[in-house]
């Protein structure tokens, strides 16, 4: 019996492939950045091809390092960046234009033309999403009107359109010779484009955006031993591998945090910054701006929902201190920088670099540095930069404690940044709640394993999942009720100078 499971995550800024024994443990990994394009303001792409070459080379890197072969793992599983879209040419594989990243706002013409009648949440009933820049189906809008090419392919039946799982499995399973072409309902629930109930491409809103049905992949579950096929033995494996699992990486980490109850929520502090909560299994619709979406499918089983906060800008903005303003060299310093200052000197940063997502939903607002005397200086910036994710998150956990009704009470934290010791501290403060980091931190692959592992037998079931959960460090709050209030409102100030700035 093979031994492992391998899974691909192919993020925002870079794809890995993690190698896991029976205990969901690491024995072999590997990883590599790729390119971020920034054609125009605001404006995101990646390079469809380069992350299907990294991918490969991340699949051989991990299994050379750790003396494993392709043909020892019992399947692969696949989490990826959400919503953002590819469309290529079915007979070639040519991408017809980069992938336009989830954080591009290259749609806001096109959303507030969608929006115009109807209102910004006319598809929030059958979607679970309002309309906006950040969703994939005005993206696919946007390549056909803008590529003469992807239009005369749509018109003969020769294009296909994918996130980031469906492009990367319909290569690894063959592509242009007979690559599945998929979706997993997590994935497909980021598109505007299917019905939350049926989980199925909705007609209406396909034509009301004028997307061709026959491009879109085949909606399936998340975990399924039978649905993708095996790899090509002629790929990064070596061997014909099943692929058992697809997952969107947010709601991959909520699998790996073993989140599989009703009210069950964790935080993944990568790029952005998603808070997720488990619903159970209807959809429940937010009145507080937050996002209704798939939290997964087990194959055979009833899909269980989640009510999602989407940060776009949370790592990302220590990446941009370090590579567009040249703070630092690496982004750990932020929190040396940022601890040698015992506040932020009453300045506030407010990322709001694609707009505001949830739960302002303001695509017009744009990132500001608010407070700012000649008292400040680069560590009050740093500290500055790190409060803005813990208070972006606290405001997501305030509109979700108003949907739930019910106070959320320990905060399961995972993702890039949960090694910032001073994020978390101030994260527990802020919130007034205690968060908690699991031992293994990479727990979107592990989900996207655990998805892959259970459809295949190669772990029985959930117990087996949560008796590998095991807790790493836990943070409680340590700050005096009067001074959390004060310095929440003054973020809520600094969010209201963001807005009306993009009309
Ligand atoms: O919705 C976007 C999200 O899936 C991106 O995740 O971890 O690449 O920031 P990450």
């Amino acid at each position: 019996m093979a031994q492992y499971i391998g899974a691909v995550d192919s993020g925002t800024t870079s794809s890995r492939f993690i190698i896991f024994d029976q205990h969901g443990r690491i024995v072999g990994m590997d990883q590599k950045e790729h390119r971020q394009i920034y054609p125009k303001p605001g404006w995101v792409e990646h390079d469809p091809m380069e992350i299907w070459a990294n991918t490969q080379e991340v699949i051989r890197g991990a299994l050379a390092k750790s003396g494993i072969q392709g043909s020892e793992l019992a399947a692969i599983g696949i989490t990826n960046q959400r919503e953002t879209t590819v469309v290529w040419d079915k007979t070639t594989g040519k991408p017809f234009h980069n992938a336009i990243v989830w954080q591009c706002t290259r749609t806001h013409e096109l959303c507030k033309q969608l929006a115009a009648e109807g209102g910004q949440d006319r598809f929030r009933a059958r979607t679970g999403l309002p309309i906006a820049t950040y969703f994939s189906g005005p993206k696919i809008r946007w390549i056909l009107d803008n590529e003469p090419k992807a239009r005369s392919a749509a018109e003969k039946g020769d294009i296909l359109f994918g996130t980031i799982e469906t492009w990367l499995i319909w290569w690894l399973t063959g592509g242009p010779k007979g690559g599945a072409h998929v979706t997993d309902v997590t994935n497909a629930s980021r598109t505007m484009l299917m019905d939350l109930k049926s989980l199925q491409w909705d007609d209406e809103i396909l034509g009301i955006m004028g997307i061709p049905r026959h491009g879109l992949p085949r909606i399936v579950p998340s975990s399924d031993a039978q649905t993708w096929g095996p790899t090509s033995e002629n790929g990064p494996l070596g061997a014909r591998i099943p692929v058992c699992g697809a997952v969107g990486d947010q709601q991959a980490a909520l699998v790996g945090q073993t989140c599989f109850a009703p009210g069950e929520a964790k935080n993944t502090y990568g790029t952005g910054c998603f808070l997720l909560m488990h619903t159970g299994h209807e959809p429940i619709q937010s009145r507080h701006g937050l996002i209704t979406t798939l939290a997964y499918q087990f194959s055979g089983r009833k899909p269980s929902y989640c009510l999602e906060g989407s940060i776009a800008i949370a790592g990302a903005l220590v990446q941009w201190l370090r590579d567009n303003l040249r703070m630092f060299d690496s982004a750990p310093q932020v929190e040396k920088l940022a601890r040698e200052v015992e506040d932020t000197g009453g300045m506030y940063i407010v990322p709001a670099f694609s707009g505001l997502f949830a739960p302002y939903w303001r695509p017009d607002a744009r990132g500001v540095m608010v407070g700012l005397t000649r008292y400040i200086n680069r560590n009050h910036i740093a500290r500055a930069v790190l409060e803005a994710t813990a208070y972006q998150t606290k405001d997501i956990v305030e509109a979700m404690n108003k949907d739930s009704g019910v106070p959320l009470k320990t905060l399961k934290v995972d993702g890039g940044m949960v090694v910032n010791e001073l994020l978390m501290q101030f994260q527990s403060d802020i919130l007034d709640v205690p968060v908690v980091r699991p031992k293994v931190a990479e727990t979107t692959c592990l989900g996207a394993a655990y998805a892959a592992g259970i459809a295949c037998g190669f772990w029985s079931g959930r117990e087996e999942l949560y008796n590998n959960w095991e807790q790493d460090k836990a943070w409680t709050p340590n700050m005096a009720d009067a001074k959390r209030r004060t310095m929440y409102t003054g973020w809520k100030k600094a969010v209201e100078r963001t807005l009306n700035w993009e009309e």
